[in-house]
């Protein structure tokens, strides 16, 4: 009984300030009435407007107290329905509107019309009627539309690669325009796809980070290029200090795909500078082009080699003293930064400079050697010590024999 009361109470508690914002609002109430679950009026509680206090209205317009559609299509301010065309401006009335947004939301930016009218979508849409292009609701969806932190959002990251690969990635949707269809499965191999739709790892790329939300376009190569720094700021730098910098741009190679690809990345491997295959150097460097591309790319290919063979040979010596039980803290500490050095010698690697890639492996190599002459050293100790232990015990074993012998004579 007491049950009941309090289940009463607590649903009407629930249920009352909706049904008093539906009541005073016959758009939503006749509509739940009349559709399904995938009705407008059923999905709008997922949605951000709805759940900000906006109702149909506020978008489609119409006086909300009239309990007639016919009577609503003739209210003033009905806009209906928008086309596939009319869906920007539509949601523009309000979002391109500065000082409309400023009172409910002052920190969202106004300007996704704008930048949206410059994207590939929204030149071929508006100035070419090309309807399979996206719109709006292709990116966002329509009457649950999502803020991107809700994971149920179609802008939230994770789900970002599926919203754009449901045109990009349909090979059949996308024929009549002659562009690769591959981004989306190249992508779900990549170290960003990997490390965001496994890992969910929200600092990798998803589509947008890297073409942008609303500019969705390769505006330029140079530019598109440019987003990888905003990660990678490391590479970035040594990039454009390069001899490569002023080189690629006079020939028009964008600065990171030309090695790494643009969406399948995938974790580069040391072979991946040298003077043989499968190195990339040797795509555009020959031992007779003049520069010294390929014998720099043979240096540092040898310097990060023994670098890495060093910190190898290091750490099986250190496991060994590990394994004999050695007190390794000081080792195991300077063996990790041998690791970071070889990291660093890594990513010195787009310097295209074997004088500063060398000179940081030579500081990895006297800490490895450091780690394995050290490790050495424990081992040595720990066949001294188990060497002592021995002469001990036998010392001990015949003062026992003797002591015993004596004994046994008194
Ligand atoms: C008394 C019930 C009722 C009320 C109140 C009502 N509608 Fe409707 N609405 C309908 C029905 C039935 C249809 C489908 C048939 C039609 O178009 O007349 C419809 C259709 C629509 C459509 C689609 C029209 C099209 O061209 O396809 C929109 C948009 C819409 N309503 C919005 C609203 C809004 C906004 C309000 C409030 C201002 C509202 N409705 C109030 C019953 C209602
Ligand atoms: C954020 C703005 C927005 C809000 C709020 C909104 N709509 Fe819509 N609605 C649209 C857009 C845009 C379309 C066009 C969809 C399309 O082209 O597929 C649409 C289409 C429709 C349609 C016709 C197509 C369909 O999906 O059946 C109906 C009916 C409709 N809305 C009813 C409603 C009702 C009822 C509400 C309130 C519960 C509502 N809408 C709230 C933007 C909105
Ligand atoms: C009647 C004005 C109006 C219309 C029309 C409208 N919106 Fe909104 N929209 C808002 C308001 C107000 C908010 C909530 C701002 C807040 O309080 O955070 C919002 C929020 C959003 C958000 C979430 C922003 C965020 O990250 O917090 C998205 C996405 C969005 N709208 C997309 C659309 C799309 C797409 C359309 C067209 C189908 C549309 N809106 C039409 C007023 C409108
Ligand atoms: C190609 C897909 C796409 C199209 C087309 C698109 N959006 Fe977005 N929109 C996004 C993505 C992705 C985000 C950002 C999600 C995030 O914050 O990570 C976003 C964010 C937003 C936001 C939140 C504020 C902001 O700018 O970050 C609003 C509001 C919004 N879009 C409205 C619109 C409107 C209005 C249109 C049509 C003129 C539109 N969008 C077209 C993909 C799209
Ligand atoms: C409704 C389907 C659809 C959706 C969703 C969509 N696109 Fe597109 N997109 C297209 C079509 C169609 C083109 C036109 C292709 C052309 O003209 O080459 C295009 C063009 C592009 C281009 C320019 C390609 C070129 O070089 O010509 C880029 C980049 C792009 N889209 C990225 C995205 C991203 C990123 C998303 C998701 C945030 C997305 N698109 C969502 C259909 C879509
Ligand atoms: C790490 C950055 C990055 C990510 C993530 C990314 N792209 Fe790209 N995308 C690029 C670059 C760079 C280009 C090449 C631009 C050029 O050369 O003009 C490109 C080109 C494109 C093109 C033009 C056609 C082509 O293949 O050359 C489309 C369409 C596209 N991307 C869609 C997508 C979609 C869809 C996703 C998500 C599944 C995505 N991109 C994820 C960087 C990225
Ligand atoms: C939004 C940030 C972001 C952008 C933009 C971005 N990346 Fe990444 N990238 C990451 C993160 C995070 C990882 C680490 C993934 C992992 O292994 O967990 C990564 C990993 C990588 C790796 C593998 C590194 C390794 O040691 O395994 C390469 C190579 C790479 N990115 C290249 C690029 C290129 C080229 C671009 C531009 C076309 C780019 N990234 C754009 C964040 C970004
Ligand atoms: C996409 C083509 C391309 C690739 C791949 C490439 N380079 Fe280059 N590199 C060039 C061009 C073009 C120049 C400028 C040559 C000139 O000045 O005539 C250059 C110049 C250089 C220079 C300066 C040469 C000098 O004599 O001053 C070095 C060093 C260099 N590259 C190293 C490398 C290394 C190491 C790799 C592999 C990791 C590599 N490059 C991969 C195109 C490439
Ligand atoms: C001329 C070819 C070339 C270009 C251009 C290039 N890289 Fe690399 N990158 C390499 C090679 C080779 C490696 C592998 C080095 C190794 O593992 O020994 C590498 C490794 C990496 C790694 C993993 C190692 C690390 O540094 O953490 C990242 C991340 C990376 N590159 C990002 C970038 C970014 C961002 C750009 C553009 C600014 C870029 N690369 C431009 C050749 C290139």
């Amino acid at each position: 009984m007491l049950k009941n009361i309090l289940l009463i109470s607590v649903s009407m508690l629930v249920a009352l300030p909706l049904a008093s914002r539906a009541q005073e609002n016959n758009c939503i109430t006749c509509h739940q009435d009349l559709e399904d679950q995938d009705g407008p009026s059923h999905k709008i509680v997922r949605d951000i407007h709805f759940q900000k206090g906006l109702m149909c209205n506020d978008c489609h317009g119409g006086d909300p107290t009239l309990d007639d559609m016919d009577d609503v299509a003739e209210s003033k301010g009905y806009r209906g329905v928008p086309s596939y065309t009319e869906v920007p401006s539509f949601c523009a009335r309000c979002h391109s509107d500065a000082s409309y947004m400023h009172e409910h939301n002052p920190s969202l930016p106004t300007d996704q019309f704008d930048k949206y009218k410059t994207s590939v979508h929204g030149q071929r849409l508006l100035k070419k009627g090309d309807t399979k292009v996206a719109n709006c609701i292709s990116c966002h969806s329509v009457h649950e539309i999502g803020d991107a932190k809700f994971p149920h959002s179609s802008t939230y990251p994770l789900n970002i690669p599926a919203t754009c690969g449901k045109c990009h990635g349909d090979t059949e949707y996308m024929s009549q325009y002659g562009i690769p269809t591959d981004q989306l499965e190249g992508y779900k191999k990549s170290v960003h796809g990997k490390a965001l739709l496994e890992n969910h790892d929200l600092g990798a790329p998803a589509c947008n980070d890297c073409h942008g939300n609303h500019g969705a376009a390769p505006p330029g190569v140079s530019s598109i290029s440019a987003v990888c720094g905003n990660c990678h700021a490391f590479q970035a730098e040594l990039f454009d200090a390069s001899p490569h910098k002023q080189a690629y741009i006079e020939n028009d190679f964008p600065m990171c795909e030309t090695c790494h690809s643009n969406h399948l990345i995938v974790q580069p491997l040391d072979a991946m500078v040298g003077d043989a295959e499968p190195a990339i150097c040797t795509e555009c460097h020959s031992s007779d082009d003049g520069t010294i591309g390929l014998a720099t790319a043979a240096s540092i290919n040898a310097g990060i080699k023994k670098l890495v063979l060093a910190h190898n040979e290091a750490e099986v010596v250190l496991n060994e003293a590990i394994e004999k039980g050695m007190l390794t803290t000081d080792e195991e500490f300077l063996l990790n930064e041998v690791k970071q050095e070889l990291i660093q010698a890594r990513t010195l690697v787009h310097s295209f400079d074997s004088t500063r890639v060398v000179e940081k492996t030579k500081v990895g190599l006297l800490k490895a050697d450091s780690v394995k002459s050290n490790s050495a050293s424990l081992i040595d100790e720990y066949y001294f010590r188990r060497k002592g232990l021995g002469v001990a015990t036998l010392f001990i074993t015949i003062v026992c024999i003797a002591l015993w012998i004596r004994i046994k004579r008194l």
